[in-house]
């Protein structure tokens, strides 16, 4: 009778262990997806800065640019297809003839060279995330080596 109900106890206290670890276990499977949810906003956020500060004197807020003057980063096909180019022209410039959506622009585009990788892996965030875009979060790392491959076409 002692031994059984001692037994009872011992399996009552080893359910909730073993509960709690359960607990735990999916408490910590979820963490990496917060963090990284916290690190796209932080991203998103700082980009959003930089771009107001950087860019949107030509390409405007809601990045629709200017006339036959600045190309539009809104719906860019350009964009679409040329990810790491774009990285490279933050930094570098571009100039040239250049089509978006089949309109041909032909101003030089001063770059920014002091932004950091960074710098460059958030304002990336952001304006591939803003305006119906939605390529998600864009690493330092993967900037990092696209930024050392620029001009090595
Ligand atoms: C002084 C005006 C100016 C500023 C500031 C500027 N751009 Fe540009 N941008 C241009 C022009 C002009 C072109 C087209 C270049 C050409 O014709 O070769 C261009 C082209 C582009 C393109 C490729 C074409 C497209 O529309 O998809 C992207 C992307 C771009 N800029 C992003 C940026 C970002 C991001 C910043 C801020 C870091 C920035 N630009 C700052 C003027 C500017």
């Amino acid at each position: 009778m002692i031994n059984d109900l001692r037994f009872r106890i011992w399996e009552f206290r080893f359910c909730i262990v073993s509960c709690f670890l359960i607990l735990v276990f999916m408490l910590s499977c979820n963490q990496p997806k917060t963090s990284d949810s916290n690190k796209f906003t932080n991203y998103f956020r700082q980009g959003e800065l930089l771009y107001t500060k950087h860019c949107s004197n030509c390409h405007q807020a809601d990045g629709s640019g200017l006339g036959r003057l600045y190309p539009p980063l809104k719906q860019s096909d350009y964009m679409n297809e040329n990810f790491e180019q774009v990285l490279c022209l933050m930094r570098n410039g571009i100039q040239g003839e250049l089509t978006v959506n089949g309109v041909q622009y032909n101003q030089a585009m001063p770059g920014v060279p002091t932004l950091t990788d960074l710098e460059i892996a958030e304002i990336t965030t952001y304006i591939y995330n803003v305006w119906d875009n939605e390529r998600g979060l864009v690493d330092v790392k993967e900037a990092e080596r696209i930024l050392n491959t620029c001009g090595r076409e």
